[in-house]
């Protein structure tokens, strides 16, 4: 009897062990990622051995088929594991190494004669997984499950800005604790109470909708799918492969940031010779509308006309900068372009802009037309004119274009196969198509893409060079009318949170922010001259702008010599030091290329609204070179409300073996160039 009993008791102990679990550590053996099958499959993550998220289901609900919930079995597992370097055409880095260790497992649900694979790959500097479906019928998830179940939420601080907006990306980000971030975008970051830095974001996001975090239940995040106008989030043929769903993981704020995870997790490049992408800095007919000085629409005071386009052009040439960007120049843009996405003509100038005189005359100088493309959010009417818009641009030189989507979240308008008007989000599936059609067609023409008002970015650069740049967060036209402007500590938030993703069109250099007088009540930059020069150091993006107007740089031509000087193409990256939210400090090797002999190394350091004093060992500098360090600096009474113009240059000579002190001032910055001797 008491034998029967305890056997029946085994018999129900030994059920949970029926449970397989696997496992896979990053190559250093920091991370693990535990997965099992243990009633509804779910992942956990380990950093140095402690909990970082806890037992995390996975996942769909579909409209029509059975879920993928519970009782699905791990079938089968694979590892393998890669070291490799691959080269970056363009960016932040000229060698990216690939190391990690990846584990597939499958799992089968025999009752509903389902299956689906997860693979997962672990890599020093954080993990990714994704889902790989394969089966015969259509599916459309209405809901994808994935969890991140925050370990030790309660004293975790997160850094955010919410998802499902009506200004998409562009918001003051939060700084709160992490059980009161609700709905969000990623990248979100946060930091544990071990002072573990996390941020979790997806890589490689094609042809399925964007993931924003759902904070179900405190501690926990579920994947929330931005929906079509219909309804259900992803339309599938029932093979699909979603985004990688990635937790990049640091001890230190600026461990992230020398992450190069969201790249690996993404497809080579795609387009083969891509030496027609060219990096490179630009002015632009830009500014004057966004400080109502000029108009996009035509009049008096019409910006993109024959005669100031030709002007910029010269003054590009001669400064050194490869185009010039000119908004305004074709049809649509009378009365309020806002709502004129119907209306907007991309193969027709305006008479008063003579595109062949302009073009010829780019060509005689030696500074290119950058192309505009602004569609209120009107994707019909820009998807029928898109091939010729971008033929008319070839035919001319243009061999970029900056794109826009100005629309409010979920207004984008598009025309379905029944002629219905049907609105969407600019981050659902739908969208996410749109902007990479847009890329694609682009690259027919041999046109890189920067686009605004964009689909987050998830590093697909890799695969399609010719997406140079986006913007998709407050960039610099916020100053000029945004309510309120972005506050002393917005950079160093967007170091930590945005540029994750990939590079920004932020739109640096203004260096008149007196347009409305200066103080903390008015719309400008708040910031000092510079920290405005250390943006383009700080914040990556291979275009670079000179966002204010020529004028301006012409009064100030010793701190007009950076921008002159400092490249957008860059050998090697390294985050030296920084805290989320309160500074960042960044060194970059320039790389070899046309105008730049590949020697010299650049600082930019910045600082939230407090003034700061930095240590900058230089050990990053290469051994035996001697360097002329060229320092713009605040100046000693420097500070951003009344005084942001005060700047001191000072040069002097240092090896690797000094350390520099940097002042920085109230919402400040240290710009310098290390020019090889
Ligand atoms: C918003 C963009 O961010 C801005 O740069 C552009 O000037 C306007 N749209 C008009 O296209
Ligand atoms: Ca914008």
């Amino acid at each position: 009897m008491q034998l029967r009993y305890l056997s029946l008791c085994f018999a129900m102990m030994s059920l949970p062990l029926l449970a397989k679990t696997e496992q896979v550590s990053s190559p250093n053996g920091l991370i693990q990622v535990i997965i099992s099958d243990d009633n509804h499959p779910a992942y956990s993550v380990l950093y140095r051995d402690k909990p970082l998220i806890n037992q995390s289901k996975l996942g769909f609900d579909f409209q029509v088929a059975p879920s993928f919930r519970e009782d699905f079995q791990i079938t089968s597992v694979s590892k393998q594991s890669k070291q490799e370097v691959w080269q970056q055409p363009w960016g932040e880095d000229r060698e990216i190494e690939d190391h990690h260790n990846e584990l597939l497992v499958s799992f089968e649900n025999k009752a509903q004669a389902a299956s689906y694979r997860v693979r997962i790959r672990a890599f020093d500097d954080g993990i990714g997984f994704r889902y790989e479906v394969n089966q015969n019928t259509p599916l459309t998830i209405v809901r994808e499950l994935t969890e991140f179940s925050i370990q030790d939420a309660d004293k975790s601080t997160a850094w955010w800005i919410p998802a499902r907006g009506w200004n998409r990306y562009e918001y003051v980000y939060n700084t709160t604790s992490l059980l009161d971030a609700s709905l969000v975008h990623t990248p979100f970051t946060f930091k544990n109470r071990d002072n573990v830095h996390v941020s979790i974001h997806e890589a490689a996001l094609v042809d399925y909708a964007a993931m924003v975090l759902d904070q179900r239940r405190p501690g926990t995040f579920v994947s929330n799918l931005t929906p079509w106008s219909d309804g259900v989030a992803v339309k599938t043929k029932g093979q699909f492969t979603t985004p990688w769903r990635t937790i990049q993981i640091g001890d230190k704020a600026k461990d992230l940031l020398n992450s190069r995870l969201i790249l690996n997790l993404n497809e080579p490049n795609k387009l083969g010779d891509v030496s027609w992408v060219e990096p490179g800095k630009y002015i632009g007919i830009w500014w004057g509308m966004h400080i109502n000085k000029n108009t996009w629409g035509s009049g008096e005071k019409h910006g993109a006309t024959t005669e100031n386009t030709k002007a910029y052009l010269d003054f590009a040439a001669q400064h050194g900068f490869d185009g010039v960007l000119v908004e305004g120049w074709n049809i649509g843009w009378d009365g309020d372009w806002f709502f004129n996405g119907d209306v907007f003509s991309f193969t027709e100038t305006y008479p008063d802009f003579d595109i062949d005189a302009i073009a010829k005359h780019g060509q005689k100088v030696g500074a290119k037309l950058i192309g505009h493309h602004e569609t209120s959010g009107n994707v019909s009417n820009y998807r029928k004119q898109m091939k010729a818009a971008f033929e008319l641009y070839q035919k001319h030189h243009v061999s970029q274009v900056k794109t826009g989507y100005v629309a409010d979240g979920g207004n984008i308008k598009r025309i379905d196969d029944q002629g219905i008007a049907r609105y969407e989000w600019h981050d659902g599936q739908f969208m996410v198509n749109e902007y990479l059609y847009n890329v694609k067609l682009a690259a027919e023409h041999k046109i890189s893409i920067n686009t605004h008002e964009p689909i987050k970015d998830t590093g697909l650069r890799r695969t399609y060079p010719n997406w140079l740049a986006r913007e998709g967060a407050r960039g610099q036209e916020f100053n000029a009318w945004g309510t309120p402007p972005n506050p002393p500590e917005h950079t160093t938030l967007l170091a930590y949170t945005r540029m994750l993703a990939g590079p920004m069109d932020f739109t640096p250099g203004i260096f008149d922010m007196s347009f409305n007088g200066l103080g903390d009540k008015t719309n400008r930059p708040q910031t000092t001259l510079a920290k405005q020069l250390a943006l383009y150091v700080v914040l990556y993006s291979p275009i670079q702008m000179a966002a204010d107007l020529p004028e301006n740089y012409l009064a100030r031509p010793d701190a007009f010599q950076f921008i002159k000087d400092v490249p957008t193409d860059w050998e090697h990256s390294i985050a030296l030091a920084g805290e989320v939210g309160d500074f960042v400090v960044f060194a970059r090797k320039e790389r070899k290329h046309k105008h730049y002999n590949g020697n010299d190394w650049y600082v930019g350091a910045i600082t939230d609204e407090h003034a700061r004093e930095i240590k900058l060992p230089l050990d990053f500098l290469d051994n035996d070179t001697r360097y002329e360090a060229q320092i713009y600096q605040d100046g000693k009474k420097a500070e951003w409300k009344h005084n942001p113009y005060e700047l001191d240059i000072v040069k002097q000579i240092v090896t690797r073996n000094d350390t520099l002190t940097l002042q920085l001032a109230t919402s400040g910055g240290s710009a310098i160039r290390f020019k090889a001797l």
